[in-house]
C-alpha cells in the first residue's frame, strides 16, 4: 500500500513512462520517484517495449537489471533521448538541487547527456527560492578539511555526510559528500559557477536549466506538466 506522497511520486513516474517510445535511449534516475519510473519502464519492456538505458547509480542498475530492462553505459550510448529523475527542490525555473540519494556526479552527467531532462516529483519538492534541503557537494576525500572552510564561508555550514555506524558516505565514484545549509540561494547560476571553481569540487547538487520539464504529482494521480518560467 503506498502513502499518500509515494502515490504522488508514482503518478509523475507513470506519467514520464508515457514519453518513451519504441527505440530510445534513456537515462535512469535515481531515489524512490526514479524507482517508480524504473518499475513502471520495466512493465512496458515485458509488453514488447525495445529500449537501453544507462542508470545513475549502482542502486538503480541493480534494480532495471533485475527487471530485466537492458542496460549499457555512457561509452555505448554517449547521447541518449530522454534522461528522467528525482529532485529535492525545484524552483518555478526549474533550477534544482539534488543528490540527497548521493548520486549527483552521475545523474548530472547523464541529465546532460541526454536531448530532454524530465523531472519527476510530488509537490512538495516545489519551492519559491532553492535552499531550505542541504545543497549535496561531492568532494574528493583529500579536500575535505579545507572544503568545509570554504563551502562554509561561501554556502553555508557544511557536514561530512555520514552513514549510520558513523563512517563517510562514499559515491559510486568513491568520493565524499559535503551537505551545505545554504539558506535563500538567491542566484542559483552564480553560487554553481562559484561551487565548481573550489579546488577539490568534483561536482554540486545544482542543476541550473538543465530540466526542460517537471512533472508534478499529486497523491490523487493527478499530474501537472511544468515547463521553465
Ligand atoms: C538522488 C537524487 C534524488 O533524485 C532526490 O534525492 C529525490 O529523491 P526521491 O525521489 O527519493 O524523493 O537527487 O541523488
Amino acid at each position: 500500500m503506498l502513502d499518500s506522497q509515494d502515490s504522488a511520486k508514482r503518478a509523475a513516474a507513470g506519467a514520464a513512462v508515457e514519453l518513451v517510445e519504441p527505440g530510445m535511449r534513456l537515462g535512469l534516475g535515481t531515489g524512490s520517484t526514479a524507482e517508480h519510473f524504473i518499475r513502471l519502464l520495466a512493465e512496458r519492456v515485458a509488453g514488447g517495449l525495445e529500449v537501453r538505458a544507462v542508470a545513475t547509480s549502482e542502486r538503480s542498475a541493480g534494480l532495471a537489471a533485475r527487471l530485466l530492462i537492458p542496460l549499457a553505459d555512457l561509452h555505448e550510448l554517449p547521447a541518449l533521448d530522454l534522461a528522467v529523475d528525482g529532485a529535492d527542490e525545484i524552483d518555478p525555473a526549474l533550477n534544482l538541487i539534488k543528490g540527497g540519494g548521493g548520486a549527483l556526479l552521475r545523474e548530472k552527467i547523464v541529465a546532460a547527456a541526454a536531448r530532454r531532462f524530465v523531472v519527476v516529483a510530488d509537490r512538495s519538492k516545489c519551492v519559491s527560492v532553492l535552499g531550505s534541503f542541504a545543497l549535496p557537494v561531492e568532494v574528493v576525500g583529500f579536500a575535505v578539511g579545507p572544503l568545509l572552510g570554504r563551502l562554509g564561508a561561501l554556502a553555508g555550514p557544511a557536514r561530512l555526510r555520514r552513514l549510520a555506524d558513523g563512517r563517510p558516505f562514499v559515491t559510486d565514484e568513491g568520493h565524499q559528500l559535503l551537505d551545505c545549509a545554504c539558506g535563500a540561494i538567491a542566484n542559483p547560476a552564480r553560487l554553481a559557477c562559484e561551487l565548481a571553481a573550489l579546488p577539490g569540487v568534483v561536482e554540486h547538487g545544482l542543476f541550473v536549466g538543465m530540466a526542460a520539464e517537471a512533472l508534478i504529482g499529486d497523491a490523487d494521480g493527478r499530474v501537472e506538466r511544468r515547463l521553465p518560467r
